[in-house]
Order: C-alpha cells, then structure tokens, then sequence
C-alpha cells in the first residue's frame, strides 16, 4: 500500500483583543473544508488553530480593563475556543503562544538566527502601528501621512532599543525563490504585490521591543521581549513538535499550506520566510491570502457598529448554513459581501429546496413505495447512465478542484449535480412507476440510484457541511460518516442494495425572508439600546466624601407593611414601613412605576435620620432607595429576607 500523503494546513493564529467576528470565522472555515477534504481522501492531515497572545496590543488591552494579561487573554481565548466548537472547527491542535513550549521554539529560532549572524542590537526610531502589531518604515508610508497602509489607523512614534534581523541580506535570495515556486504566494495579485514590495527596498526588521514586557524574552538579552510577529509566526513550527517531536516535524513540515488574511500575507510571505532562511529551515509550499469580508458594502468595524457576531447566526441558522454560505458567496482570493438577505435566500434556495428536498423527497418514496428498503439496481435506462456518468465526473472533478483550492468551484460544480439528480427525478417519475405493477424493478432502479447520487453527494458536500453530510448518510442508512471517503465516492454502484434508509427531520428549515429582516431589525435595536448610556451616567460625580460623612446615614432594613397612592397626585405613594421597633410612615416618588401591591411585604432600605418634612401636605420620616437611570426608569431597591431593623452599610 502507497504511503499516505500529509497535509498540514494553518489558519492565522487569532489576537484575542476582541470576540471574533465573521470574518475570522471565514478564515477558519475555508481551512477546516480544506482539512475536511484532505481527510476525506485519505491524506494525514494536519489543520491547526490558535491564539496570538503577546504583544503591546494585549498588554494595552489588559490594562485598560485592569487586568493581568494572562487573565484577559484566557477568557478570551476560551471564547475562540468555544466558537470553534460551535462551528464544526476540526482542528488537530489549538495552540497559544503563551504556552511553554512555543516560548522554547521562539527563543531557539531567535538563538539560531542570532548564532548565524542574522540579528543586530540597534534603536529603532520610527513608526509602529499597535493594532496590526507593525513597524513602518518611511519609504512605505504614504507621503506625508503617518497612518497604517494595512487599517488606515494613525500610527505612534516607538524610539527604544532593540535587535533587527537582517532582511535586506535575503532579499535576493527571496526573489530567487519566487521566481523559482510561482504558486508560493497565491493569488497572482498578492504574489505580484509582494515582488514589487521587496524590489523597493526591504529594511532590516525589528525584532525585539523594550519599551513593555508582555513577550518572550529574547535569550541573550532578557531585558528585550521578541517583536509579537516573530513570536506568532513560529507557532507553525511549535505545534508539529519542532523542539518536542522530531518524527511528528519530520513528517508535517514543511507546511503545505498557510491561509491568511490578504493584509497579513506581506509576514507570511516575506518576513516568514525570511526568518526560515536565516534559520536554515525549509519554507512552506503555499501562502494563500484569501480576501476580505465586507459587510453590506463596508469593512467591518467596531467604530462603524457593523461587526457581524457569528454566534447569534449559528445559533439562530445552525453552524452549516454560516460555513456554506461564507465558502459558496465568497469567491476566495476575493472580497466577498455578507447580508442578511443574501444569506437566507442561499439557506432557502440551495440547502432547504436543492439539497434538502432532494433527501426528503427520496426517502419518502423509499418509505412509502419499498417500505424502507430498496433492492438495488436492476433495470437500466439510458437516463442512468447519464446520471452516474455526471456523478462520477463531478466527484473527480471535486477531487481536482479542493486540491487546487478552488472550494467555490467544487460547491457550484456539486450543486450542479444535486440539480442533475433532483431533475432524474422528474424525469423517471417513480410516482407513476409505483402504480404500474409491472414496474416494480424499474422503480427500485430508479430509486437505489437516487440513494446511490445522495451517497456521494455526502462526500462531496462534507467538507463544507459536515454536520448535514453526517445525517444525509445516517438518513440513507449508512450509519456513521467515518465510513465516507473519497475514492468510494467516485465509483458508481457502492450503495450497498437491500439497506434500510432512516428517515429522519429535514435538514434545514426554510426562512421567510421578510420575518428574518424584521426580527434582526428588532434585535440591533434591542443591542443600540443595551450600549446606549444612559443620562444618569453622564451626571458628574458628587465631591468625596469620607467614610465617616458616609456613615452619618443611618440605613436600615424596613418592611412595607401598607402603600397607598397619595390622593391628587401621579408620583406620591404613601407608604407605612417597619423599622424592628417601630412603624413610620414615608412618602416616595414612586408612585408611576409601582401599584401599592407590588409593594405590601417587600423589605426596602431607608434613610432614617432624614429630617421629617411634609410632601403634598403628608408627613414623611425618611426617605427609600432607588436607583434611576435619569430618563423614566426606577426601581426601588428590595432586600427581602432581611429582618426589619437591620443595618446596611
Ligand atoms: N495575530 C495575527 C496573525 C498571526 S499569524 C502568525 C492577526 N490576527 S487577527 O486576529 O487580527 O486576524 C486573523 C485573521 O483574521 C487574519 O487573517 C485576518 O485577515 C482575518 N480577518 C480579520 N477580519 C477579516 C474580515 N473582515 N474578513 C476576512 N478575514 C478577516 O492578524
């Protein structure tokens, strides 16, 4: 038996600044259909996931919400994984920077540079931009502008000292190695982009920084944490064991393929290999700069408020319908759009009618003609051919295209299939076979092929749509999915005859689209209204005052043992309160947002040493607490449970 081939395929590692939004979602899901389909044909794969947790931007972050950033990043990076979860991420690995045996592998990468010669102590002086964890050095900026080229956001002036790794040393050789692997960067855009960015000087970049400490200390110089794009971009080597794991790096690296964001490919492609080289270590094959997702024709931002959370739409549509429709909207290497619309005319259209109803559709005649049980193929017309020869073409076809990446073509292509069996069915009509008797072998024909077309549209569909490729082949009585694979997929005739399908629910529910509009109307509002401050937070803050001005309030716990409206007026209520030893009455403004019987037996907390006064011409000793948000809202504050009297501090 030939030995397997392996696939090692990577997503960016993840900053956890913030949550992630759909955009990192797509990122992740092209990869996962890439691990997906590579398992699927048999190949030992290798998809790896993670966190990039160092840097200036985490520690910023960290110390905004007062926080340690191990702190801060842990609850976050348990919410990436988490999403993961949620959507199907097969990963085989999750890695973080901050784990002990990334360190080792960014110290002994820094060491064999430095040990090579390739890595000098100098100061940097110049431009960084902290969200993309940047240096820029002046000939790339704009002219005149000291705003980031990558985001668009002004850059800070860094003046610190720090060692630089020798780029322009490798500069040559770089080009050399372009020349010589044209598909290394992928598209031909970003391919182009990155020669004309080389062949107008490449700086030596700086790799430590000194002015914060959040980082791995470099070696031989513990006051300098190594720069966070050193650091992150050893991950790859870290997670296939390049320190640990001898044989596992052996047989995983070079990597075949790392996906990234088109405005990270410049490290991927440039500084990545460049630290490789002066490492001594072999480049990987391919770096794919994917597009971006824009959202209703504008990037996603948190200042414009148009970030997509992908868990309310996996929650809402399921995992499968996010993946599908991110792989099959974007045409990848290109920007794509996400809309609601758009989104749930695809989930209609081809999963719940094309897909869905194809599965629906033969089971029920499966069930209601044969019982379930259908005996295989047995009398042939020419439309069969025509239909296993499209099966066949198509599943080698798939096998060609996800190798070449070209996921989109391998859904549109699949689809056209899915198309092809739906229309055998109109063009068989085994409803009418059904009443003829004399049909019977016919209909059982038409219907294994039917079985036979989903069987291998499971396979087809699986690396995009795991979770409903799983349940079409436990639908058609195939069991467990692990027993799909590729080369099965592309013979005709595996559907083994005489099993019994299981007929199960639909696979996606179909959405009216106008409904779905509104109540996503209704939930951005509900979100605008929830971040809204409200008025009384913009008050100014009262003067100091000690603990001892605090402690002149004498607050105790008192039971509202009667209420009632004041007469003539819309706010006053009147209320007869128990303090332990003695009863007071108390008029308070709350009369429009409680009735009297909301408040009878409920505990409260009251000022008792407010001086006596008069509201409306009726006494009032004391006063009770609420809280108000400065615009309608009140609610009094109830501490049931508590025996009147009590003192509350
Ligand atoms: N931490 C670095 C990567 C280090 S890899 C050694 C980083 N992290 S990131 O969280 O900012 O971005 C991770 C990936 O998400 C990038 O590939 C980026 O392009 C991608 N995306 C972020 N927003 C995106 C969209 N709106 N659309 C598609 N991908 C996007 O960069």
């Amino acid at each position: 038996m030939s030995e397997k081939k392996k696939y090692y395929v990577t997503t960016p590692i993840y900053y956890p600044s913030a949550k992630l939004h759909i955009g990192h979602t797509y990122c992740t899901t092209i990869a996962d259909s890439l691990a997906r389909f590579h398992r699927l044909r048999g190949d030992d794969v290798f998809f790896l996931t993670g966190s990039d947790e160092h840097g200036q931007k985490i520690q910023r972050a960290a110390e905004a919400k007062g926080m340690k950033p191990i702190e801060y990043v842990d609850e976050i990076v348990a919410l990436f994984q988490q999403l993961w979860k949620k959507l199907h991420i097969s990963n085989d690995d999750f890695i973080r920077t901050t784990e002990p045996r990334h360190e080792k592998v960014v110290q002994k990468l820094m060491q064999m540079s430095y040990d090579n010669g390739d890595i000098y102590k100098g100061k940097y002086e110049g431009w960084y931009c902290t969200p993309c964890e940047s240096f820029w050095p002046e000939n790339k900026l704009p002219e005149g502008k000291h705003i980031c080229p990558d985001c668009g956001r002004p850059l800070e002036l860094v003046s610190e000292d720090a060692y630089f790794l020798k780029m322009n040393k490798y500069a040559d050789r770089w080009l050399k190695f372009i020349e010589e692997n044209p598909d290394f960067i992928q598209p031909e855009s970003r391919r182009n982009e990155m020669i004309s960015f080389v062949k107008s000087g490449l700086e030596d970049l700086c790799v430590s920084r000194t002015s914060f400490d959040w980082g791995i200390k470099v070696p031989w110089d513990p006051k300098h944490v190594v720069y966070v794009w050193f650091d992150a971009l050893a991950n790859y080597l870290t997670a296939i064991g390049f320190i640990d794991d001898p044989e596992k790096y052996k047989k995983f690296w070079p990597a075949d393929v790392h996906i990234v964001g088109k405005e990270i490919v410049r490290f991927h492609s440039i500084i990545w290999p460049i630290m490789l080289m002066s490492c001594g270590l072999p480049l990987p094959k391919k770096i794919f700069g994917h597009g971006w997702l824009i959202v209703d024709g504008t990037k996603m931002s948190k200042s414009l408020g148009n970030v997509v959370d992908p868990i309310p739409l996996i929650d809402r549509y399921g995992a499968d319908a996010l993946r599908y429709y991110l792989l099959k909207e974007v045409r990848l290497g290109q920007d794509g759009n996400f809309s609601l619309p758009s989104f749930i005319t695809r989930i209609n259209a081809d999963l719940a009618n094309d897909l869905g109803n194809l599965l629906q559709r033969t089971l029920a005649m499966v069930e209601q003609y044969e019982d379930g049980i259908v005996a295989g193929p047995l009398v042939k017309e020419p439309v069969d051919d025509d239909l296993a020869r499209c099966a066949v073409e198509t599943a080698k076809k798939f096998e060609a295209q996800m190798d070449a990446m070209k996921i989109n073509d391998a859904i549109n292509d699949t689809w056209a299939f899915i198309h092809r069996t739906n229309k055998y069915i109109d063009e068989t009509t085994p409803w009418v076979l059904a009443k003829d008797g004399t049909q019977k072998d016919r209909l059982n024909t038409v219907l294994y092929n039917l079985l036979e077309s989903l069987r291998i549209i499971a396979n087809l569909v699986s690396p995009v749509i795991p979770v409903s490729a799983a349940e079409i082949w436990k639908q058609i009585g195939l069991g467990n999915f692990d027993s799909a694979n590729l080369p099965d997929a592309q013979v005709w005739g595996k559907y083994p005859a005489g099993t019994k399908v299981c007929k199960g629910q639909a696979l996606f529910p179909r959405y009216d689209l106008k409904e779905e509009i509104a109540e996503e109307a209704v939930e951005k509002e509900a979100e605008n209204k929830a971040k809204e401050v409200c008025p009384a937070a913009k008050e100014p803050t009262k003067p100091e005052i000690t603990i001892d001005q605090f402690s002149a309030n004498d607050l105790r716990v008192g039971k509202i043992i009667a209420a009632e409206k004041v007469p003539k007026t819309s706010k006053l209520m009147k209320l007869q309160v128990d303090l332990g030893t003695e009863t007071r009455q108390i008029v308070s403004g709350i009369a429009l947002q409680y009735k009297p019987e909301e408040l009878t037996g409920h505990n409260v907390i009251v000022i008792t040493n407010l001086k006596p006064t008069k509201l409306c011409g009726v006494d009032s000793k004391g006063m009770i607490l609420a809280a108000l948000d400065g615009k309608d809202a009140l609610q009094v504050v109830f501490v049931d449970g508590m025996a009147p009297g009590s003192r509350v501090r």
